[in-house]
């Protein structure tokens, strides 16, 4: 059995549309930070056609068919979900003699699940991460990054830390220069499942944003001028464009057609919050929103543990630190 563990990253300057579907080339270059404290961890192991059976009979009909076994955060996943981690699987099960190999994967999110907290980039890296060990593949991180992108794109991002870029025209992904240390705080304001997941948000605004175009141009410019604003440790100017990129990316789902919003009217309060503790009380935290209601606050690892006791007040938060990879 081999054991692995693996990080959730959240982008400063978002991945939003995809510009090839088939060959994973996203509309955006993207750039994030993977965090520590945000992380899955899953076990992998070969078992034979008996144990999926005698496991399929003790769940029922939901699960006949599957090729694998997926538990998430112990409980078995039905044939739908089981699919694409298969799917994952297959990238691993490319040899002859691999192809009728199956497994049995145990993975722990230490987060809630599709709640736009990420749990999606760090768990499939850790099943990508998994399977090079068990299928004994020996590749290079940016080998596993470029395997992991057809499985979810940010996910790619989760093999570097503490930041990591994804480049939109060559492809590459590969970790951003920087001194600053960098953390984030988590506002937990929902913990349910999002309405539209991200791969289906994305699609609709590439279809029909009005705004998609515009969105895409001036994101190219935002990804430049991150990189050089983190090259030249400038966290104010990090700050305000985390913000201003969030605000862009989520300004295609309100002219998408029909329309559709991520926030619910506390994520809307939450970032309020952010800016009056920066305009009134001088406090160095910028915001950014992803698919789904909860908001993420950039900070300083120097000001988390302060910060923190701030929101605790009036949130549920999970802060993190970045990790290096
Ligand atoms: C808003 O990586 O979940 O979190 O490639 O279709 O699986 P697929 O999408 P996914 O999209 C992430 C979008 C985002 C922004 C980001 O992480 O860059």
């Amino acid at each position: 059995m081999e054991k692995v563990k693996s990080y959730a990253n959240i982008a400063i300057i978002k991945y939003w549309g995809k510009k090839d579907k088939q060959k994973m080339i996203p509309a955006t270059s993207s750039i994030s930070l993977t965090l520590k404290d945000l992380y899955t961890e899953t076990e992998i192991e070969f078992i034979d056609d008996a144990e999926i059976k005698k496991e399929v009979e003790k769940n029922g009909e939901k699960f006949s068919g599957v090729r694998d076994l997926f538990f998430l955060n112990s409980e078995l996943q039905d044939k739908i979900h089981t699919e694409k981690i298969s799917k994952v699987v297959d990238l691993f099960r490319t040899q002859e003699n691999e192809k009728n190999k199956k497994v049995k994967i145990k993975t722990t999110n230490n987060m809630p699940t599709a709640a736009g907290l990420s749990s999606s980039s760090s768990g499939l890296s850790a099943i990508i991460k998994a399977c090079n060990k068990l299928f004994k593949k020996n590749l290079s991180q940016e080998q596993l990054a470029q395997i992991s992108k057809y499985g979810s794109g940010s996910s790619a991002r989760s093999f570097f830390g503490p930041v990591a870029a994804w480049d939109k025209d060559s492809g590459e992904i590969y970790k951003v220069k920087t001194d600053l240390k960098l953390a984030m705080i988590v506002l937990v304001l929902s913990k349910s499942k999002k309405d539209v997941s991200s791969r289906d948000g994305m699609e609709r605004c590439v279809k029909t944003s009005t705004y998609f175009e515009e969105w895409v141009e001036q994101s190219e410019i935002d990804f430049e001028n991150m990189k050089k604003y983190l090259q030249d440790n400038d966290f104010e100017k990090v700050g305000k464009l985390t913000e201003e990129n969030a605000l862009r990316m989520h300004r295609t789902t309100e002219t998408s057609n029909p329309p559709f919003s991520y926030f619910l009217p506390q994520t809307y309060k939450a970032m309020e919050f952010v800016k009056n503790l920066r305009d009134k009380d001088s406090e160095k935290c910028y915001f950014t929103m992803d698919a789904g209601p909860n908001v993420k606050v950039l900070c300083l690892e120097e000001d988390l543990e302060r910060l923190a006791g701030i929101f605790s007040k009036k949130y549920e938060i999970i802060m993190s630190r970045t990790v290096e990879l």
